[in-house]
């Protein structure tokens, strides 16, 4: 992912309202992201808001309807669309759907996921609710590699959010996802840049 020459080439998997593909797709066109292109986008649900965005910006995207397709032959089928696009990094914005250990195993370290907390806090789903549920004064989002287990794998990059006396679960999920939008294309464009490497889970600059 080092050659700088050559675009990073994006395989954007969705199954809601897209609303950080449309914060990556607007930093690759206003220059923010540059190196990084969208090759794909795949939703596993036809009715998903995300493929209406994809049409409006142009994007290239396909859908595979998961519900009621066993986990490995639904993710072959993904994974075959992924390569046909020479797709370099899969990136998980909003996909509600467990990815099989064969999938993980496809593309390693070359899958990444946005979280709404500061993992390893609070995994799984409702991330800003079990946050505020717990009475935390910090929380934020994570972007990290994918691996076998939920959210866990190397982190990329973190950011933190105060959790206000005035919050509701929504004003501060609304606060996260707005910080969510320049993560994301912060930890994809360190990634793109070459200049990062892994020590064991750590995933940090590389020495000069
Ligand atoms: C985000 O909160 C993200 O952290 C989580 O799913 C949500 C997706 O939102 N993984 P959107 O579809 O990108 O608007």
């Amino acid at each position: 992912m080092s050659d700088k020459a050559k675009k990073l080439r994006l395989g954007i998997l969705i199954s809601g309202r897209g609303s950080n593909l449309i914060a990556i797709a607007n930093n690759i066109r206003a220059g923010t992201l540059p190196g990084v292109e969208i090759a794909i986008v795949i939703s596993n649900t036809a009715s998903a808001c995300g493929l209406a965005v994809t049409r409006e910006l142009g994007l290239p995207g396909e859908v595979f309807v998961s519900k009621g397709r066993p986990r490995a032959e639904h993710d072959a089928d993904v994974a075959a669309c992924l390569r046909r696009h020479n797709v370099d990094l899969v990136v998980l914005a909003g996909y509600m759907r467990l990815l099989s250990p064969e999938f993980i195993h496809a593309f390693p370290n070359r899958i990444v996921n946005i979280h709404p907390s500061l993992l390893p806090a609070f995994p799984g789903i409702d991330a800003q609710h079990q946050a505020f549920d717990y009475g935390v004064k910090v929380t934020g989002c994570t972007v990290h590699f994918v691996d076998e287990h939920l959210d866990h794998g190397p982190i990329i990059l973190q950011r933190a959010i105060p959790v206000l006396d005035t919050d509701d679960a929504d004003s501060l999920s609304a606060r996260i996802l707005k910080e969510e939008h320049k993560a994301y294309s912060e930890a994809i464009a360190r990634i793109a840049s070459g200049d990062y490497e892994f020590q064991g889970r750590r995933y940090v600059r590389r020495k000069a």
